[in-house]
């Protein structure tokens, strides 16, 4: 089994001094699994501070977001070149992004590329509607995301790229996918890169579900096959959540051996 791995998206939640608390918290709890890589995406304001406070042996930090030039007259904007250094990973096409702040396809794709460029690992977030799903199109949108999302990324770059499923219907709103549904979703994502990036690139893609995640829920999204971890929203906005949701993906690796 591999390393399983584990995101915490805290969203617009968290002060700085609330942020820094928690990452003292779990810094202090936290076992060190090596089956288990663990990340979280604060605010951007505060990935500052929190990447002098970190121990990155045990947590990694990721951005909820980036532009994608390097600089130059974009008020309001952080670019993946400033997060250089801060963060391991990034993460692009949240559904948040995509439908509250109307990233468009071509948006995405350059942030991957820019995130790619200033040596961040991109995640990924593709997933369907609830119109989607309702009309049997699930397939066909992972298809459409993925195809643009990653247009213009080397297969090499590919290595480094993670994949999120996360259903829009699903996100926050307490309604998980069915695991048979997530476990599909799967396999069609890992058929596609097979057709973009060959057979090794397929199974080797790291590829995360997303949606209503709850300690409850979360062993049996991990034991899904083909799954390699969580993005979690709600449910990391609590230290021992999120630490038992660790404490899952060790279990289900240790289970799965
Ligand atoms: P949720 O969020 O766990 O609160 O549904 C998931 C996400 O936004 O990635």
């Amino acid at each position: 089994m591999g390393k399983k791995l584990i995101v915490g998206n805290w969203k617009m939640h968290l002060t700085m001094q609330e942020a820094s608390l928690y990452l003292h918290k779990l810094m202090k709890m936290i076992s060190s699994h090596r089956d288990v890589e663990t990340v979280v995406a604060p605010t951007i304001l505060t990935l500052q501070s929190l990447s002098l406070q970190v121990n990155r042996r045990l947590i990694k930090l990721a951005a909820q977001n980036c532009y994608w030039r390097d600089y130059g007259n974009y008020t309001g904007e952080v670019p993946a070149a400033h997060l250089r250094g801060l963060v391991d990973y990034v993460i692009v096409g949240h559904s948040e992004r995509r439908y509250v702040f109307q990233e468009r396809d071509r948006d995405i794709r350059l942030k991957v590329q820019a995130a790619l460029r200033n040596h961040l690992q991109p995640i990924l977030c593709i997933g369907e509607t609830l119109q989607e799903k309702t009309l049997g199109e699930t397939a066909d949108a992972l298809h459409d995301q993925l195809l643009s999302g990653l247009a213009n990324v080397t297969a090499d770059e590919f290595d480094r790229i993670v994949i999120a499923y996360e259903p829009v219907w699903a996100i926050g709103t307490g309604e998980s996918a069915n695991p048979a549904d997530v476990r599909r979703a799967i396999k069609t994502i890992r058929r596609q890169i097979q057709q973009l990036f060959g057979k090794k690139a397929s199974t080797e893609v790291r590829i995360l579900y997303g949606g209503s995640i709850t300690v409850e829920k979360a062993s049996d999204y991990l034991r899904i096959d083909g799954i390699d971890g969580l993005l979690i929203g709600g449910a990391s906005l609590d230290a021992y959540q999120f630490i038992d949701i660790i404490e899952k993906a060790h279990n289900s690796n240790r289970e799965g051996k």
